[in-house]
């Protein structure tokens, strides 16, 4: 089973350190955010490869998963052998790479990992942001084994007036997998899917709930989105062709608490990701305190 990790776009909102570092690569405390977004990836059982949907224009993120022979003898050499694990580690991991060089949208990005996905499901994990603890993926999949293996998306109450920035979804809550009940915004609620709306104006969503960026999902989509027109933007957008997945089979979405996760999709968000990670740390927290001169 694959999990698909969208990450082609130009990054513009990084402008200008974009156009020499991908923003994938940007440090968040001591790794790139890619690798904690393909460590999640490869969390549930069952994922055996994290796909990265790359563009060419951006061949640093190939580069920093690849094997570097030269860097580990070098590395040896001068006895900085404690920084070899670290190096090799990251090339060990089961990533590979395709191609989205025409940015057409997310169900494009998408559906160049149809080869890669075949016949099975596929997670898809969108890499502005990532989950620490990595539980998102597996509630999902307890909800999807709970119901004869479904589509299950991730989402999470936003504010009224931000919904057209998001996927909005529909849907009827339902048991939970531990057999209770929740209300409609209530962390660990799942919701039967009746609808999907990409960026709907406020008067037209027809609820909160937004799609936060997790996705495990049946192939069929992969058939979908080879016919689908575009959409919000101009864009082939995945949330259109779930749409029409959803008049052909059950999808269920699970309602997590979205700060459950650190959004690194704008320079502010980025930095406070940054400042989380570090307070809820403490080694990291006492290092961070010494060098400022003073407590956080
Ligand atoms: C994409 C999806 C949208 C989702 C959002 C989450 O939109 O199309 O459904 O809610 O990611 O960040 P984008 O941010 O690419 O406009």
């Amino acid at each position: 089973m694959k999990a698909l990790i969208p990450a082609a776009g130009l990054g513009t909102r990084f402008l200008p350190e974009t156009k020499s570092v991908p923003k994938e690569l940007f440090p968040v405390v001591n790794k790139p955010v890619i690798q904690y977004v393909v460590e999640e990836a490869l969390a549930p059982e069952g994922v055996d490869e994290a796909v990265i949907i790359n563009s060419h224009l951006k061949p640093q993120i190939e580069q920093y998963f690849s094997e570097d022979g030269a860097l580990i003898a070098h590395l040896q050499e001068h006895e900085k052998n404690d920084l070899v694990a670290g190096v090799t580690e990251v090339a060990k991991l089961p990533v590979s790479f395709v191609y989205q060089d025409d940015p057409k949208g997310l169900g494009h990005a998408v559906l160049q990992g149809a080869d890669k996905v075949g016949d099975e499901p596929f997670f898809v994990l969108l890499g502005d942001y990532f989950v620490p603890d990595k539980s998102m993926c597996l509630a999902m999949q307890e909800v999807s084994q709970a119901h004869d293996g479904c589509s299950v998306i991730a989402v999470a109450s936003v504010p009224h007036d931000q919904v057209s920035r998001y996927g909005i979804i529909a849907g009827d809550v339902v048991p939970s997998p531990d057999g209770k009940t929740r209300g409609e915004e209530e962390p660990g609620a799942v919701l039967k899917l009746t609808g999907l709306i990409e960026k709907p104006a406020p008067e037209a969503a027809p609820t909160n709930l937004f799609i936060v960026g997790r996705y495990l999902l049946s192939s069929r989509v992969m058939e979908l989105l080879k016919t689908q027109t575009p959409g919000a933007g101009g864009e082939i957008q995945l949330t259109d062709a779930l749409s029409r997945l959803l008049e052909e089979e059950e999808m269920y979405a699970v309602v997590v608490d979205a700060k459950s996760g650190c959004d690194t999709g704008t320079p502010a968000a980025w930095a406070a990701v940054n400042a989380r990670l570090v307070m809820e740390d403490p080694c990291l927290r006492a290092a961070f305190e010494e060098e400022l001169g003073r407590k956080i």
